[in-house]
């Protein structure tokens, strides 16, 4: 299996472009589900979560053709399957978006029960709550959720806490249903905006995208589009750190600033220069990061998907740093990986304090998830020494071409 192999690297300094982002083209692909007519996807990143997707549409009947590198046709005018194998949503949580489209396209959706991961049990119940407010009946049996309706209908829906994904599911379950819904306590993220921008390209009527109320008027058919993906906050987010943590000098291109807030607000905090225009970021590191503390909240607090990376920062950043983390319940996984790399870090329930040290040194470790891989590779850049991450699979599925990004920054990053 695939390793990469990080060495102690110089200030990183350059330019580097960022791909469209992985939490917009996974709920996008999934909603071209509900179009009649072509659909052509621009600025769709390259990895693996997108695949497997990919693998699900195709698998349900839609066309799925690759035009040209980020640039995917779509015609989902005779999906004739309802159901998605357990190894393809095995292989990825997010194949659960496709359940509010199948339901209000075909009238039924089933699916095996998404499994825990590494980060929290993460469980659907919001999901369902809302497909059952729409009026759908939920089955759940030998590991399989089943949800049918012969009409859905528009309801006022209250989400007890803004979930990304249930805020998704639901809308896009919502747009064909009869008459009007409303989702109270939405999820407010730059990649719900996105995906409610493509879905009334293809004819929906959805208003309020971006703010804790959305509301969707049902329409009787969806048609076709061409749309293009929306920058990858956290790819910014994380370079944003790579050029703090190795002192360096870094512009990050093609990215929509207001996205990426509490990054710019937090580096600054630690003494960090960045300066902002009107698509690129420049991170100008400084020789003594200060501490700093953080706490993940849903959008626009700062993202839980951030949070390893910074703590990455936060391990060599001078005095007692700490990260809260609200969003998930088990997110500090590479915490003990960092510890093998000479970090000192205490968990303290949902609290990790963070002394930091003048430096790390390499280890063999392990990516446990995909955002705790990235932190994985931000401090073997700092460590004195070849840090061998092993489980990159898991970084894979959300960093295109990340040897490379690295490779053009200075950044000695290598597969094994
Ligand atoms: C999405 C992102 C993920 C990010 C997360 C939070 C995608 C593909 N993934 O995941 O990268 O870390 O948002 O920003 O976009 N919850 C429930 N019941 C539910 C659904 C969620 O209790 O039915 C809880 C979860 O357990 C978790 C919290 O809500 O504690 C946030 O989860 P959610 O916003 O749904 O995250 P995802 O959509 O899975």
């Amino acid at each position: 299996m695939d390793r990469f192999m990080v060495e102690k690297s110089p200030p990183l300094r350059g330019n580097i472009r960022i791909s469209g982002a992985k939490n917009s083209a996974l709920p996008i692909l999934a909603a071209s589900l509900l179009g009649t007519e072509d659909i052509i996807l621009e600025n769709v990143p390259k990895l693996k979560d997108v695949e497997v997707m990919c693998e699900v549409l195709s698998y349900l009947g839609a066309k799925v053709e690759l035009l040209d590198k980020g640039i995917i046709k779509i015609n989902s005018a005779n999906i004739n399957k309802h159901e998605t194998p357990y190894e393809l949503m095995s292989r990825m949580r997010a194949s659960f978006l496709v359940a509010g489209p199948l339901l209000t396209r075909l009238g039924r959706a089933k699916t095996s029960l998404p499994g825990g991961c590494a980060i929290g049990t993460r469980p659907i119940d919001l999901h369902l709550k809302g497909f059952r407010a729409l009026g759908a009946r939920i089955d759940v049996d030998h590991g399989n959720i089943g949800a049918h309706a012969d009409e859905l209908i528009g309801e006022r829906i209250y989400l007890d806490f803004p979930s990304v994904g249930a805020t998704e599911n639901v809308m896009m379950a919502a747009v064909m249903a009869e008459g009007e819904t409303i989702i109270d306590n939405a999820a407010m993220e730059p990649e719900i905006v996105d995906l409610s921008n493509f879905l009334n390209k293809l004819g929906g009527r959805i208003k309020g995208a971006g703010t804790s109320t959305i509301r969707i008027r049902g329409v009787k058919k969806l048609g076709g589009a061409t749309h293009s993906v929306i920058p990858d906050r956290i790819e910014v987010g994380t370079f944003m750190v790579a050029a703090a943590i190795t002192k360096g000098d870094i512009t990050i291109e093609k990215v929509i600033p207001s996205h990426v807030k509490p990054m710019i607000a937090k580096l600054r905090e630690t003494g960090c220069k960045v300066i902002e225009e009107e698509d690129n970021i420049r991170v100008i590191g400084i020789d003594e990061p200060k501490a700093i503390d953080i706490k993940t909240l849903p959008y626009p607090g700062f993202p839980t998907d951030m949070q390893p990376q910074f703590m990455a920062l936060m391990c060599v950043s001078k005095g007692t740093s700490v990260a809260i983390e609200t969003v998930f319940e088990n997110r500090f996984m590479h915490v003990d990986e960092l510890k093998r790399m000479g970090a000192d870090i205490k968990i303290d329930g949902r609290s990790a304090i963070i002394q930091g040290v003048d430096s790390l040194m390499s280890a063999p470790v392990k990516a446990s998830d995909l955002r705790a891989g990235a932190a994985l590779v931000l401090a073997g850049l700092i460590s004195d020494g070849i840090t061998e991450i092993s489980n990159i699979y898991h970084i894979d599925r959300g960093y295109e071409d990340l040897e490379e990004k690295f490779a053009k920054l200075g950044g000695k990053l290598y597969r094994a």
